[in-house]
C-alpha cells in the first residue's frame, strides 16, 4: 500500500512522522528526522487539502515527563524547513476549530495519552478511532516506530485508508539489501543506550552475521556475567540468563570491548584508560579504548556488510566521543559496504559531521526488520 496508490485530492490527510528527536538545553540537537518527513509532507501538500502530523517523542511515565517530551520545538522547525505555517495543537485545544483555521497542523506527543493507561502504546481502539476522526486518509511515514503496534500508527489504520509513506519505502527498499543478500562477511555493532530493548534481538540477528560486536551499554552485561567487575557501568540484570546462554553458543561470534575509559561520574569530567578486567567499583565505562578499536578495525576491514547500530560510548560528552568517533571514520572508508539506523546513530554522524549513503532513521525497527521480523506498522499488500 503506497503513498503514490492514494487519491489525496481535496482531503485531510493524517501523517504519522517519527519526531523523536534530541532536544538539549531547549534547542532540537539533531533535525534529521525532521528533514527525512519532508519529501512525504511536500508530496501531499501539493493535493490535499490539509494535513495533520502525528509523532511521539521520548517515553512519558510521569506529568513531569510532559515538560521535558513537548513537540512544540518541532512545529517551529518544521515551519522554517516548510517555509509554510505549522500550527501546534494541544489536546485540550479547540481542535476541530485549529484544523478549520490551518493548513498543516502538529498535534502534541501521542505518548501523552501513555499516562492514562498507556493508551497510545497499549493500541488503544478508542484513541485510535479519535485520531482517526481528525482525517480521511493515513500515511505511516515513521518508519522508526513501525516495529511498535502503537494507537497512532497500526490503531489508527483500522479506521482509515492506510499507506506507506515515501521514508518508510525507501528506508525498506534500502535495508533489504542487508536482509536479503547481506554479502559475507557481515558484521553488525550493537551499541546505544537503549539496552533490553536490543539484547533479545541479538538470537536471531547472530544466526546470519559472522561477527556481532557488542558494545555501549549492551556490553557490561556480558561482561558481568563473565565475573568481569563492571563497577557502576550500566548493566541489565534481567538480561543475564539470556546473555549467558548466547555466549555460550556464539562465543567465537561475539565481540565485547578489550578497554574502555571510565569515569566515576556519569558527566563530561575526567576520563581514565583501564583494561577491561581492570574497572574499579566506583567507576563506569563511557567509552571504549584504543585496543578495542584496533580490535574493530581488524574485524571491519574484511567485512563486506556492515551494519552499525547505536554509539560505542557516550559520545554527546566530548570527553567520551573517541570510540564512537573513531569508528564512524572506519566505517565511512567503507561507506558503500555499511547500512546505518537508529536515532542515537544519526545524532553522531551529524555530530562528527560524517556522511553515510544508507542511513536508516529508525533503531529498533531497523534492526527488527533486518532480522526479519513482519513490522506491524508496514502496511502489506497493493
Ligand atoms: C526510536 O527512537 O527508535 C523511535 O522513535 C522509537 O522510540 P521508542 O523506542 O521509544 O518506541
Amino acid at each position: 500500500m503506497k503513498i503514490q496508490d492514494a487519491n489525496l485530492s481535496g482531503k485531510t490527510v493524517i501523517i504519522r512522522c517519527d519526531y523523536n528527536v534530541p532536544i538539549n538545553d531547549n534547542k532540537i540537537s539533531d533535525d534529521t528526522r525532521i528533514k527525512a518527513s519532508l519529501k512525504t509532507i511536500n508530496y501531499v501538500l501539493e493535493s490535499a487539502n490539509k494535513v495533520i502530523l502525528l509523532s511521539h517523542m521520548g517515553r512519558i511515565k510521569t506529568k513531569e515527563d510532559t515538560k521535558k517530551y513537548s513537540l512544540r520545538l518541532v512545529s517551529e522547525r518544521l515551519s522554517e524547513l516548510l517555509n509554510k505555517k505549522v500550527a501546534f495543537c494541544n489536546y485540550d485545544d479547540d481542535i476541530n476549530k485549529v484544523i478549520d483555521e490551518n493548513k498543516i497542523i502538529l498535534f502534541e506527543n501521542t505518548r501523552f495519552f501513555d499516562l492514562d493507561n498507556k493508551k497510545e502504546s497499549n493500541c488503544d481502539l478508542e484513541l485510535s478511532k479519535y485520531f482517526a476522526s481528525f482525517g480521511d486518509i493515513f500515511i505511516n511515514d515513521a518508519f522508526g516506530t513501525c516495529h511498535r503496534k502503537n494507537a497512532s500508527n497500526v490503531g489508527i489504520s483500522k479506521f482509515l485508508p492506510s499507506y506507506n509513506g515515501f521514508l518508510v519505502m525507501d528506508e525498506i527498499n534500502m535495508l533489504n539489501n542487508v536482509k536479503n543478500d547481506p554479502k559475507k562477511p557481515y558484521i553488525v555493532i550493537m551499541g546505544g543506550a537503549k539496552v533490553s530493548d536490543k539484547i533479545s534481538l541479538i538470537e536471531n540477528i547472530i544466526k546470519k552475521a559472522d561477527k556481532l560486536i557488542i558494545s555501549g551499554g549492551m556490553a557490561f552485561s556480558f561482561l558481568k556475567i563473565q565475573n568481569i567487575n563492571v563497577g557502576k557501568s550500566i548493566v541489565d540484570p534481567d538480561s543475564f540468563d539470556f546473555c549467558r546462554e548466547i555466549l555460550s553458543k556464539h562465543v567465537d561470534k561475539i565481540v565485547l570491548p578489550l578497554d574502555v575509559y571510565v569515569s566515576k561520574k556519569f558527566e563530561n569530567g575526567e576520563k581514565t584508560l583501564r583494561n577491561i578486567t581492570d574497572i574499579n567499583d566506583d567507576e563506569m565505562a563511557l567509552d571504549v579504548g584504543e585496543k578495542t578499536i584496533d580490535l574493530y578495525k581488524n574485524i571491519i576491514n574484511d567485512a563486506n556488510t556492515i551494519f552499525f547500530n547505536g554509539p560505542v560510548g557516550v559520545f554527546e560528552f566530548e570527553n567520551f566521543s573517541y570510540g564512537t568517533k573513531e569508528l564512524l571514520k572506519m566505517l565511512k572508508e567503507k561507506e558503500d559496504k555499511v547500512y546505518i539506523g537508529g536515532g542515537d546513530s544519526l545524532s553522531a554522524i551529524k555530530k562528527f559531521n560524517i556522511s553515510f549513503k544508507n542511513v536508516s532513521t529508525g533503531g529498533g525497527a531497523s534492526l527488527e526488520y533486518i532480522e526479519g521480523n513482519k513490522l506491524p506498522g508496514i502496511f502489506e499488500g497493493e
